[in-house]
């Protein structure tokens, strides 16, 4: 049976033992005048940033909205949230490097983070785990377009063993959904529609997601 890896400090997930770089210059607020910020991304920022009576709480939603333009939390991210938020990048990035999902060093656009954790491990999460990263290596061409990592509960155990596509949760999922699920990720079409979270049925038809054609339980009762 497959082992999911562990990190030398004996985590599941990378980056809690960096130590601090105790050379470096500290760094003081960037200069709105000199650092160039994306319209969009300063907008979303701000945006971010009046939902709250202490603007630094917007700090998660504006990392990860940097990350998103980005692809990581990279030294320019930083530079550009810490600017529009009136912050220094080293409290910004003291953020980054706690938050599991946000990532301080380079990947790939891609992510799937399979659940590790026991409710998914029971189901057989570890193989699957396996499968998808042996497959996606498999398929990467030398590359790696897609990051595949394990992850501690993902808070859907109802469909274990899952996995979070690029945000997407999918599940209950089997090894034979594997092949299925990297195609559509790297088609980019909805990752396995029929098995996302948010197409399942709930009391509230209202409370999913209409992104897809509706269930052909829900087109019966409309009378479709
Ligand atoms: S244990 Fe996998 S989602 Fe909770």
């Amino acid at each position: 049976m497959s082992t999911v890896p562990r990190y030398d400090h004996g985590s599941r997930v990378p980056g809690w033992d960096r130590p601090a770089d105790l050379d470096k210059d500290p760094a003081g607020i960037p200069d709105p005048a000199t650092t160039e910020v994306p319209d969009s991304l300063r907008q979303e920022i701000e945006a971010h940033m009046a939902n709250y009576p202490e603007s630094r709480s917007a700090t998660l939603p504006a990392l990860a909205a940097a990350q998103r333009v980005h692809g990581w939390c990279s030294p320019e991210a930083l530079e550009q949230v810490a600017c529009v938020m009136g912050v220094t990048p080293a409290y910004l990035e003291s953020v980054a490097s706690f938050y599991d999902m946000l990532e301080t060093t380079p990947v790939a656009r891609h992510s799937v983070y399979v659940c590790t954790n026991i409710s998914c491990s029971l189901r057989g999460a570890d193989a699957l785990y396996e499968a998808i990263r042996q497959a996606a290596e498999d398929g990467a061409g030398g590359g790696s377009d897609i990051n595949v990592r394990s992850f501690e509960c993902l808070g859907a155990c109802d469909i274990a063993p899952m996995a979070s596509v690029d945000g997407v949760y999918v599940g209950p999922l089997t090894e034979s959904d594997v092949p299925r699920l990297l195609e559509d990720v790297r088609a980019g079409r909805p990752v396995l529609a029929e098995k996302q979270l948010a197409r399942r049925r709930v009391a509230d038809p209202r409370a999913n997601t209409r992104e897809f054609p509706p269930h052909p339980i829900e087109r019966e009762r409309e009378g479709d």
